[in-house]
């Protein structure tokens, strides 16, 4: 076995063990599979079926008011803990719906490490694609699992090509499939000579490795018919030859990903990728804050919010913030200061997320997340500490692609539904602007299926039924700059100014014609298409 991947030698045990981590995937390619796999294997759930049933991933339309009546639920598929062998995995689930929403991006801003299902037959896919790319942007380490193996599926060389020339990035191959399609019949271990058998007849059953001395061991031929073996040994001797080989440092930086090949829904390989999860995706890392990084090893907690969840209870109104801890050892009970307001919080009742049940958390690691049951006063990008100024930086907010203007179906509420707009932008669903000239608010998405998500929400949680209409804008951008360069911009051009839920400026705009004239007459301010969230 290599070493494992570590640039974090100091750390104490109990951090070093943590793996935080994302399943970044094009829908069906078999995330809600994987997990569920990972969890049965971690032990915390007792059969496969019961993720399922309550994940996010089959959310659609139709299934939405279900689901919101299954939000408790759901709430606990955010954030999972399982511990496999001596690691502690943390997996954050990317919210599942077909569109995108800011939510996925955010989700990576809270792990250490993203595994990339893709489907065998289909290779790249589009949203894969698109969440590459952001985990490319924080530098994020990557491991692939390319799933469904036991159906037809492409060349493996094909896949790995693939791979390498529309992602940008060296893939070595941690294992190599035997056979195909119905004729697959497991992998061989490429990082530690071994066969894994397939074990067709039982789908939650992992078959024992066999040791294999080398290519050129006769055992081989003992498990592999003639005609697989054959390809077999020219296959790995040729990618031996032609593909990198794994290099845990260059996976830590993200320049390479490591791919291991399966079959989720036969539990195959996900052994395999645990542990090369455990091997070499890393440990928790340095976190980017102001005005100084937070290091996982320091005495002090810290942590920032990366998520709130709101209305689990419409009853209560009651909201859990999803923190990640940045450094320390949490216990519950301790006071910690909510940096934004300068205000202590004694979290008292802050939950675990083990897979099937919230559990009241008594203690809590860097690398850890804790849901945080509040009132409001947590907000995305918000930083807690024991005291000391710190922010946690690189939390983005991004410019609605879609704008849609927003009434309430009885004028006589329109109070009503400014609180619920107010409410959802905290949130991070939506983003909320109150244009300076005439009444009313412009509501921007990142998905067309969300303004009909958030119709029912403000419906459901509010009793209130409202219309979206058209917009004259279809874009915005946040104005930065001096202060006063920025009032003099809004002052200038007041029929495309508004806004947002935290009062900061916005310039709203049909034209790209208009962004680029800004640009060229405006040389103080910059429109902004992303927003750091404090
Ligand atoms: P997602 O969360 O990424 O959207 O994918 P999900 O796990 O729900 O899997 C999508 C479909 O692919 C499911 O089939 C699932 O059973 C199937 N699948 C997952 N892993 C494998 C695999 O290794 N091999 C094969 N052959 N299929 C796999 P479905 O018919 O859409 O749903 P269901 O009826 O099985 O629930």
């Amino acid at each position: 076995m290599l070493d494992s991947a570590t640039n974090r030698p100091e750390l104490p045990a109990e951090i070093a063990r943590r793996r935080t981590f994302a399943i970044i995937s094009h829908p069906d390619a078999g995330k809600t599979t994987l997990t569920e796999k990972f969890l049965l294997f971690g032990g915390a759930i007792q059969m496969a079926g019961q993720v399922r049933a309550k994940g996010e991933a089959r959310r659609t339309r139709s299934d939405f008011m279900q689901m919101e009546k299954d939000r408790g639920i759901s709430v606990s598929a955010s954030a999972m803990s399982f511990d496999f062998k001596h690691f502690r995995y943390n997996l954050v689930d990317t919210p599942g719906h077909s569109d995108f929403s800011e939510d996925t991006y955010r989700t990576l801003t809270a792990v250490d490490a993203a595994v990339m299902v893709i489907d065998g037959a289909k290779g790249v896919e589009s949203q894969t694609q698109k969440l590459f790319e952001v985990c490319r942007m924080r530098d994020l380490p990557i491991l692939t699992f390319c799933n469904k193996m036991d159906r037809e599926s492409r060349d493996t060389f094909d896949i790995i090509d693939e791979i390498q020339e529309n992602l940008a990035i060296d893939v070595s191959p941690a294992s190599w499939p035997i056979g195909v399609g119905p004729d697959f019949m497991g992998c061989y271990d490429m990082l530690n000579d071994r066969l894994e058998l397939m074990d067709r007849a039982d789908r939650n059953k992992v078959a024992d490795s066999i040791e294999i001395n080398g290519l050129g061991d006769p055992a081989l031929a003992e498990h592999v018919p003639a005609h697989l073996l054959e390809k077999l040994i020219e296959d790995v001797e040729m990618a031996r030859e032609l593909l990198p080989a794994l290099d845990p440092q260059s996976v830590l930086e993200g320049h390479m990903t490591p791919i291991w090949f399966g079959s989720a829904i036969n539990s195959f390989g996900v052994k395999e990728l645990m542990d090369g999860i455990g091997t070499y995706g890393p440990e928790p890392q340095i976190q980017r804050a102001s005005p100084r990084a937070i290091s996982p090893e320091e005495k002090k907690v810290s942590g920032f919010v990366f998520k709130v969840q709101a209305n689990m209870d419409p009853k209560h109104r009651d909201r859990v913030a999803f923190v990640r801890l940045a450094s320390g050892h949490f216990k519950r009970g301790m006071k910690l200061t909510h940096v934004r307001t300068k205000k202590p919080m004694a979290i008292s009742n802050p939950v675990l997320f083990l897979a099937s049940d919230r559990e009241l958390a008594e203690e809590g690691w860097a690398g850890d997340i804790i849901g945080i049951p509040n009132h409001g006063q947590l907000r995305i990008g918000d930083t807690l500490t024991e005291g000391e100024a710190l922010r946690v930086t690189g939390i983005p907010s991004f410019a609605p692609e879609l704008l849609q203007g927003v009434r309430a179906g009885d004028p006589l509420k329109s109070k009503h539904l400014e609180k619920a707009l107010m409410q959802f932008a905290e949130e991070g669903a939506a983003k909320v602007f109150k244009p300076t000239f005439g009444s009313g608010y412009i509501v921007g998405v990142v998905g067309a299926l969300q303004f009909e998500v958030l119709a029912s929400r403000i419906e459901l949680e509010y009793g209130l039924p409202v219309r979206f209409d058209q917009s004259q804008f279809t874009s915005a951008r946040w104005v930065l700059g001096e202060k006063k360069a920025v009032e003099a911009f809004a002052e200038a051009n007041k029929l495309h100014i508004a806004t947002d839920n935290d009062g900061d400026v916005v310039y709203l705009t049909r034209l790209q014609w208009d962004i680029d004239r800004v640009a060229r007459d405006y040389p103080d301010v910059t429109l902004s298409a992303t927003k750091e969230m404090m």
